[in-house]
Parts: C-alpha cells; structure tokens; sequence
C-alpha cells in the first residue's frame, strides 16, 4: 500500500511515463577539449547559495517510507543548503522540520476551503520562521489514484482486513512502524483541527491568490503550473517564483509533459523570471537537460524515499553523492564548468 502511494500517479500514469520519455529523448551535444578540471555544481536560489542543483519537493507523509525519513530529509537540506519542502501534509510538525533543517525549508500550503485555517497556517509558518511559501495550486480536486484506490489507502492512515495482510507480507516495514509508532498528519491535530486530503479545493482562484500575494511578505512561489499564460499572470502578480510540475504525474493524467511545458513557459516568462521545476527527473543527466529547457533549479521527490526505504539514512546520502557525481560529470561531457555555463543550444536533435 505505502508502495502504491508513493509510485502511484493519476489514472493510467500515462502522464507520467510521456513525461520520462520526453526527457530521455532530449538529446545534450557533447563538446570536447575545453579544460573541465575545475567544476562546480552549486547554484543560487533567491541569492541564497546551494550546494546541489536540486531540492526536496514537498511530499506528505514522508515517513511512511522509513520512519526518520523526515529527519533524514531536513538534515539533508542543512548538510547541502538546499530547501526542503514541508508538505502541508507532513509527517512531522512545519516547527520542528524548519529546526532540523537549520532553515533551509520551505512551507508548501495546500489552500483549504476554510480560508481561515489556511490563514492560520500560514502565520504558522511565518512565526516558525518561514521566508518561503509554496502554494501547490494543481490540486483542486484530488487526482484519482488507481494504485492508491485498490489498496485502500487513508490520510490519516485507516487500518482494515486488506492492510493487516498487507503488514503481514511486510514484516521489515510493518516491525519499524510499530517500533516508531503510526506516521501521523504532524500539522493537525489538537488545536490545530483535522486535515481531510480528499477535500474540495475547487474554490480557490486568482483573487485568492491575490490575497495570499498581499499577506505573505516573504517569497510566494506557485507549484503545479502547466500553462504559459498562467506564468505569464502569476509573474504579473509578483509571484516571486513559478514551478512547473505535473505533480509527479498525479493530477491529470493527460497533461503535456512537464519538461516540455517548462521550456514554452521559459520563452513566455522572460529569461529572468524564476522558474523551478519538479517532475520526472530521475538522474544527474536529467537535472542537465531540466537547466537547459529553462530551469533555475529543480527538485526531486519519488526518489529521495525510495532511497531512504532501501537502505535508510545511507541510501539519502549514497542518492545525493551519485547524483550529483552525474551531473558533474554531465557536465565534463558538455565541455562546460559549472551549472551556470548550460544553454538551451546544448539541446540538439539527435
Ligand atoms: C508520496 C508523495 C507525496 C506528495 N505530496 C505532496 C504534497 O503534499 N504537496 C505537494 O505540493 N506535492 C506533493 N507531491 C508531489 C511532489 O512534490 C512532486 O511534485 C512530484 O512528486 C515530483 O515528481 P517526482 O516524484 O517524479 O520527482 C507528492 C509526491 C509524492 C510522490
């Protein structure tokens, strides 16, 4: 089931496979003798120096992957100065992640149709010490998940006949969680209400965003945008940042694919106007290509659990030093020194 959730993807998750197949087809034109000795794969984001190309996109209930998946993720974050994003939906709570993560994180909202309580959140976040929002805007409704349907998966996590074999079948898993105890919804609760994934969000629009722009003082960043024309007015709003997303594939299954609605956004938006981008990528070759359609920076998500899943805090650690080890060596291959140095022009046809 926790397998499910976390690789599963809207519909057929034809979306998601067009998506990976659009990326391995770009094509990068390899250069040769420019001394590439010396190379770097640092970036700036909003000024502020990382160490890696790539972020943590938010993702709820990280922990069911591996019960200090959390933990791992934001010491990750600290160790390489990269943000990590906090879910709305995280298994542990928006104050202690910040802490872990010596400040580099981020607050993903998910809008509620109770402007109140997301307003309540949202001064949370600002009193933990936020700087950056992220409102996830392509969830109106929640995707329909096959994967997740079949299996009967919960948030807050229900307990039926189908789970307990389940559990039964994963001892490894089943023992650590009942050791750690149940993964919970770490920013509910309490004085803090209930958080009902499946809730309606339809309601939002842009006068809400509107409010949200006015009230957050800090950097807005709007994730889970497909459409040029939607950049183009989130920029005129003075949205600080757009990332182009399809969810991982989780909302509607029968969007373009991302990588290529991020280079069309790129040549809507200006060459100055932030960009990120999540979605698909799955290796240093990709985070390449993903600056070359027109990225500032990217963030990962499905991969970064299943390493932890596998082998733990280790696992993090091994993901991190192979992909960035990829993509300098990506980078050698172009004939090119930093992140900085990648242009569109390396995309050729093949
Ligand atoms: C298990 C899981 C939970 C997620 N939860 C959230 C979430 O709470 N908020 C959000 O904005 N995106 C969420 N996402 C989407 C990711 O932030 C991201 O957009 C997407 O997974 C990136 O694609 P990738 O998994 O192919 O790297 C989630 C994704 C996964 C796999």
């Amino acid at each position: 089931m926790v397998f499910d959730y976390i690789d599963g993807a809207a519909g057929e998750g034809l979306g998601e496979s067009l998506n990976r197949d659009r990326i391995q087809a770009l094509r990068l034109q390899p250069r040769v003798l420019n001394n590439v000795e010396h190379r770097s794969i640092a970036v700036t984001v909003f000024d502020q120096p990382a160490k890696l190309p790539f972020g943590i996109s938010p993702m709820g209930m990280c922990n069911l992957s591996s019960p200090h998946a959390d933990k791992w993720l934001a010491t990750f974050a600290a160790k390489h100065s990269v943000p990590v994003g906090v879910s709305t939906a995280a298994s542990t709570s928006l104050e202690t992640m910040i802490e872990m993560a010596q400040g580099h994180a981020w607050f993903q909202l998910y809008f509620s149709g109770n402007e109140d309580s997301s307003n309540a959140l949202i001064k949370r976040a600002e009193e933990a010490g936020y700087d950056t929002l992220v409102m996830t805007v392509d969830v109106p409704e929640v995707g329909r998940r096959p994967r997740e349907l079949r299996r009967g998966f919960k948030m807050p996590f229900k307990m039926g006949p189908s789970q307990v074999i389940d559990f039964a079948l994963h001892p490894r898993w089943s023992v650590s969680a009942l050791l750690h105890g149940r993964p919970e919804l770490a920013n509910f609760g309490g004085k803090y209400g209930a958080f009902e994934r499946t809730a309606s969000r339809a309601g939002a629009d842009w006068t809400l965003l509107e409010k949200i722009r006015q009230s957050w003082k800090g950097k807005l960043v709007i994730k889970g945008v497909l459409s040029a024309d939607d950049a183009v007015r989130m920029k005129s709003m003075g949205i600080d940042a757009v990332q182009v997303s399809s969810h991982g594939g989780r909302q509607l299954d029968s969007a373009p694919a991302p990588i290529e609605c991020l280079q069309k956004i790129r040549h809507a938006v200006g060459s100055d106007f932030p960009l990120f981008f999540d979605s698909g990528l799955r290796c240093g070759e990709d985070i390449v290509k993903a600056y070359a359609m027109g990225a500032d920076f990217v963030f990962m998500a499905r991969p970064l659990l299943f390493a932890m899943a596998a082998e733990g805090e280790k696992g993090l650690v091994q993901l991190g030093d192979v992909l960035s080890s990829e993509t300098s060596i990506a980078l050698a291959q172009l004939g090119i020194c930093s992140m900085q140095d990648i242009r569109p022009e390396m995309l050729v046809a093949s």
